[in-house]
């Protein structure tokens, strides 16, 4: 790898950082090293591999193909997932909307132990509870709420951002 390609990623990492901190975004990784203006269907052999796993993360915004084979259970009512690149608890509550919210238990930080059953989400590292809107319903959680993010479906892409 030269020093141009070093020098282009080390640029854009650290404006990612930049805005991050601008926005007080803090749950969108930082570890990801990817072209810029991908699109699924703009898939020319540049852009192929970042589409490869379904989803695409950058500075602003987490892009998720629902049509990939990682992200189709959220095509269907109830259909869920912990999308652990991105930070986020995923769910579909029917009628096409889809809901995001960070996987960072407001309780002690778990990121990793979720399972969701009867529209709620529980937090199995201390069984915190919430309900598919991000609202506390029990546990050591005491009130505090998922963080919610805006999540809009268009031609089967999810784009997910911080409000
Ligand atoms: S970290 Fe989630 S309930 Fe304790």
């Amino acid at each position: 790898m030269g020093l141009t390609k070093n020098r282009r990623k080390f640029l854009k990492t650290a404006s990612s950082s930049a805005l991050f901190a601008t926005l007080g975004s803090s749950f969108f990784t930082s570890c990801y090293e990817k072209d810029e203006d991908i699109s699924p269907v703009n898939n020319d052999d540049k852009n192929e591999d970042v589409w490869t796993n379904g989803y695409n993360i950058d500075s602003t915004n987490i892009k998720i193909d629902l049509n990939h084979n990682n992200f189709k259970i959220l095509k269907g009512t109830g259909g869920w997932k912990r999308f652990d690149e991105g930070a986020l608890l995923l769910v579909n509550v029917g009628s096409d909307i889809i809901r995001a919210f960070s996987s960072i238990c407001p309780h002690a930080q778990c990121r990793t132990s979720w399972a969701y059953a009867n529209n709620n989400f529980t937090c199995t590292c201390h069984d915190s509870i919430f309900k598919n809107d991000g609202s506390f319903v029990s546990g050591p959680a005491a009130g505090q709420d998922l963080k919610s993010l805006t999540a809009k479906v268009e031609d089967n892409i999810l784009t997910v951002t911080e409000d």
